[in-house]
């Protein structure tokens, strides 16, 4: 059943109109794992996740989930594989109750079967939400909203749940507090792919980083390895 890894890009290219973004990204996911795309601004680490969840379609490679090709499937049909992405500024529905934006979330028919089991793990590993089930999910802070969309993102019951810099905006104390969370789903046994400008804090807890830079994967590596190398930090991080 499971051949390679959940989720697996290779010779990934692609762009906007003419302009060439991404060149030969090759990536693995393995189950069970959290693995993290580092990169500064303008690197590319949305476009790729674009590009993996199907709205934007490739130039050229392949992106395989669960041992299956599905380049040139729709994101839909993607996301009724189990393939979830909680998209970067978070995307919750302000105006509607924490409950309202967690129903939300089992948009697939597998989700929506799920969706009683979904909501009571969701809401163990966020007990803050429970208490505040019936707030607009709009009056909450920003970490409590991120948190929210995380537990969002599992009610649509995901075989591999992605990432778009869950912390960015948020203060250092809610930072602390997502990257707990995913913590969490990893021991879970949650497979994840996380796209992060926060090195040290990704680094320390994920299982395998890819280094971004110019829309070219210039390095990688397990989450210590890179932690300690001073070329990582000077060259394409910034630190
Ligand atoms: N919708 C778009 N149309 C045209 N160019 C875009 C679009 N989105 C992003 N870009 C360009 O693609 C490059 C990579 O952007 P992006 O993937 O958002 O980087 P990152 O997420 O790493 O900050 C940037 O040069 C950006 O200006
Ligand atoms: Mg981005």
């Amino acid at each position: 059943m499971r051949n390679g890894p959940a989720l697996k890009v290779e010779g990934l290219e692609t762009g906007y109109g003419e302009v060439q973004i991404l060149w030969g990204i090759d990536l693995d996911v393995p189950y069970g794992t959290l693995t993290t795309i580092l990169g500064a601004n303008g690197a590319g680490k949305s476009t790729l996740l674009r590009a993996i969840t199907g709205i934007l379609p490739l130039w050229t490679g392949k992106v395989s989930f669960k041992g299956k090709e599905i380049t040139s499937y729709a994101p839909h049909t993607r996301a009724a594989m189990g393939l979830i992405m909680i998209p970067e500024g978070r995307m919750i529905f302000p105006e509607m109750t924490v409950l309202e934006n967690l129903e939300m979330g089992a948009f697939t028919k597998r989700a929506r079967g799920k969706m009683r089991e979904n909501l009571d793990y969701a809401l163990s590993l966020f007990p803050r939400l429970k208490e505040r089930l019936d707030q607009r999910a709009g009056t909450m802070s920003g970490g409590e909203q991120q948190m929210l969309a995380i537990a969002r993102g599992l009610m649509a019951d995901p075989r591999v749940l992605i990432f778009d810099e869950p912390s960015l905006g948020l203060a250092p104390k809610l930072v602390i507090e997502v990257f707990e969370a995913i913590q969490k789903l990893k021991e879970e046994g949650v497979t994840m792919l996380l796209v992060e400008q926060n090195v040290h804090l990704s680094l320390a807890i994920t299982d395998y980083a890819y280094v971004l830079a110019e829309g070219r994967v210039v390095m990688e590596g397990k989450g210590e390895e890179l932690e300690e190398s001073e070329e990582v930090k000077k060259a394409y991080l910034g630190v």
